[in-house]
């Protein structure tokens, strides 16, 4: 697949390059993907390219590491002599020679040298601008914040204005509200200290509040690590799970990378589970215990089960059916769940619902002390897309005070994660609701 995708990119570039690329002189310099952009009415021709002549640049994501040695994306560091340095490839980590993360990748790396190009060769390819499609980045591609959150995250960082007269005709009255509750909440009212290792106490009573009222089952302040984006807390599952090469994760093919590359980093081994398109990319439990049977066969020891629900790159929403077998299997082979939620906003199919494995293992008469789960979210997807300001957390229950004090030992090693990031969390699990202002 990855082989073919690279060839189709390859030949398309290489038609659609009206004259030879300054940089991109290299065979490898041809990976991508490029077709016509739809054309639309826009509101201003003037600074903006033309849309007709554009061509939308898709960086696909199933490619090969990047071209660590591009002189052409890093010229400055080509001119220097290394070889007296004290670590070359070959003794760094392994572990992260081994690591692969392809949404970064080559195509990303060539679709950069492209657009340098592009601005000392304007007329060089029949496009004039690459738009990025490898990550979820919206706010890159033009969507606007939610203004309410940002109102919040900037009455809190600079709270001298609260008191100013303006502020009441800049910002509307539920974001000073929130920002006045926020603020009592952090200690020293400082979004520029240090917090609680977990983050800030109040926000995750906040966002526990917003658990609870997702799932209508109780949740607690304890429970939560805010991280900086989902990302960290799924490294730090993964450092605590991961032993050694003889410990496997099931997780899904095809996967969002993070899994991949942070089972890599942390020296496990990924056991694959196969999602299947004929029926949604639907998760079949018999497939799960084929590959588990397999996996121990080869003296793999597998301790967690990894589901992105509502899933990434598939789209797929599990059923809650689906959902409560799933929680069977890992509570019969004693595997921790690792429920990859941060998608729970983004379903566009009327007849799908979002339910999380929380509530489903509630539901199934599953407390505390019966089931392992972690489940992340992030305010980097959903209607909020905040994926830069790095915010998010991690719901874990069913683990013994023991296990959680190395958990916040682990969180403490960070200090703590970043302050604005935390509060974005707090207000996407705990958003505005009409006419209600907050308690
Ligand atoms: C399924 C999935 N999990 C986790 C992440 C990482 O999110 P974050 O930005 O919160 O680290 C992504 C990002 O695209 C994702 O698609």
């Amino acid at each position: 697949m990855r082989r073919f995708v690279v060839e189709k990119s390859r030949n398309l570039i290489t038609r659609t390059t009206r004259s030879p690329c300054s940089t991109c002189s290299s065979p490898k310099a041809s990976s991508f993907l490029v077709s016509p952009r739809p054309s639309y009415p826009t509101s201003s021709s003037s600074s903006k390219p033309s849309i007709n002549s554009s061509l939308r640049f898709l960086a696909a994501s199933l490619l090969n590491p990047p071209l660590y040695c591009n002189p052409l994306l890093f010229p400055s560091f080509m001119a220097f002599n290394y070889s007296t340095s004290p670590l070359s490839v070959e003794t760094i980590n392994p572990k992260v020679l081994r690591c692969e993360y392809a949404v970064r990748g080559e195509i990303v790396t060539l679709a950069q040298e492209l657009e340098q190009d592009l601005k000392k060769n304007p007329g060089a390819y029949p496009f004039d601008e690459i738009i990025y499609c490898n990550i979820g980045n919206p706010q890159s591609l033009g969507q606007q914040p939610i203004t309410f959150f940002r109102e919040v995250l900037a009455l809190c960082d600079h709270p001298l204005i609260l008191d100013s007269s303006e502020t009441q005709a800049l910002f509307s009255a539920d974001a000073i509200e929130r920002a006045f509750q926020i603020l009592d909440q952090i200690p020293g009212r400082a979004t520029g200290a240090y917090s609680h290792s977990q983050g800030i106490r109040g926000l995750r009573d906040a966002i526990a509040a917003g658990i609870e009222a997702r799932d209508g089952y109780p949740a607690n302040r304890d429970d939560i690590f805010l991280t900086d984006g989902a990302s960290p807390a799924v490294h730090m599952m993964m450092q605590l799970l991961i032993r050694s090469e003889k410990d496997g994760i099931l997780c899904p093919i095809p996967q969002y990378p993070l899994y991949s590359a942070s089972i890599a980093l942390h020296g496990g081994t990924l056991v694959p589970y196969y999602l299947d398109e004929a029926t949604g990319w639907g998760l079949e439990i018999s497939e799960l215990k084929n590959q588990l049977e397999t996996a121990k066969s080869k003296g793999i020891s597998v301790r967690a089960l990894v589901v992105i629900n509502p899933g990434n790159p598939t789209g797929q929403v599990l059923a809650e059916d689906n959902q409560r077998e799933i929680v069977e299997f890992c509570k019969k082979e004693g595997l921790v769940l690792l429920a990859d939620e941060v998608y729970q906003e983004n379903i566009y199919v009327p007849d799908k619902q979002f339910h999380s494995f929380k509530k489903i293992s509630r539901s199934m008469g599953y407390g505390e002390s019966d089931f392992s789960l972690v489940s992340f979210q992030s305010v980097s997807k959903g209607y909020y897309g905040e994926c830069g300001k790095r915010g998010g957390y991690m719901e874990v229950t069913g683990f013994s005070p023991e296990i959680r004090e190395q958990m916040y030992k682990v969180a403490s090693v960070n200090l703590c994660s970043n302050i604005s990031g935390q509060i974005l969390a707090s207000l996407v699990m705990n958003p505005p609701k009409v006419n209600i202002f907050w308690t």
